[in-house]
């Protein structure tokens, strides 16, 4: 157990969601200390800033018992400076798979030391991302039940105040 005590569940998160939360919950179980790093430098635009991404996501999850930290940089620099040797990722279905691959081969290759460690994500989450959250509460779509309630009042609320403009 010592040599596992610490995993890092890094991602952008953009927003959280409860596949993200499942995956969170079920880590939290294998490993003693679980540390969730919301990434700031993505290329992609976020919907979410960073301090947005890091409070809804303690909001979700704290209760888990999980520290919510957001990081510059690589993923692998992140890990090494918490000192964690395990990174979770969620896989869904087919879709993850070959990004999946090509990121932890690369990881090995930067930090070999730092195993990454996936977990199958539940059925009832297997088609569910952000990106998808994203765009039906952009087009007023429910996602209730996708997201945890408070990531739901905020999608609803940027929603509006895109229309008024
Ligand atoms: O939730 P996502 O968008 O699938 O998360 C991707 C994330 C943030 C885990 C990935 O893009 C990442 O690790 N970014 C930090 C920079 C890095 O380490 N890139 C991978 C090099 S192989």
């Amino acid at each position: 157990m010592s040599e596992n005590a610490l995993a890092l569940y890094p991602g952008s998160f953009d927003p959280v969601h409860n596949g993200h939360l499942d995956i969170i919950g079920r880590a939290r179980k294998l490993f003693r200390r679980v540390v969730v790093g919301v990434a700031t430098n993505q290329e992609k635009q976020p919907m979410f800033s960073v301090a947005d991404r890091v409070a809804m996501l303690r909001a979700a999850a704290e209760h888990h018992g999980v520290e919510v930290m957001s990081f510059d940089g690589l993923t692998v620099d992140f890990a090494h400076r918490l000192g964690a040797r395990v990174i979770v990722k969620g896989l869904r279905a087919v879709i993850d798979f070959e990004y999946e691959l090509k990121m932890a081969a690369m990881n090995k290759r930067l930090r070999p030391e730092i195993e990454t460690v996936f977990m199958m994500t539940a059925p009832e989450f297997a088609y569910l991302s952000s990106t998808l959250i994203r765009e039906v509460a952009r087009f007023n779509g429910s996602v209730a039940g996708l997201v945890p309630s408070s990531v739901e009042r905020r999608l609803v609320a940027r929603a509006k105040s895109k229309r008024k403009r």
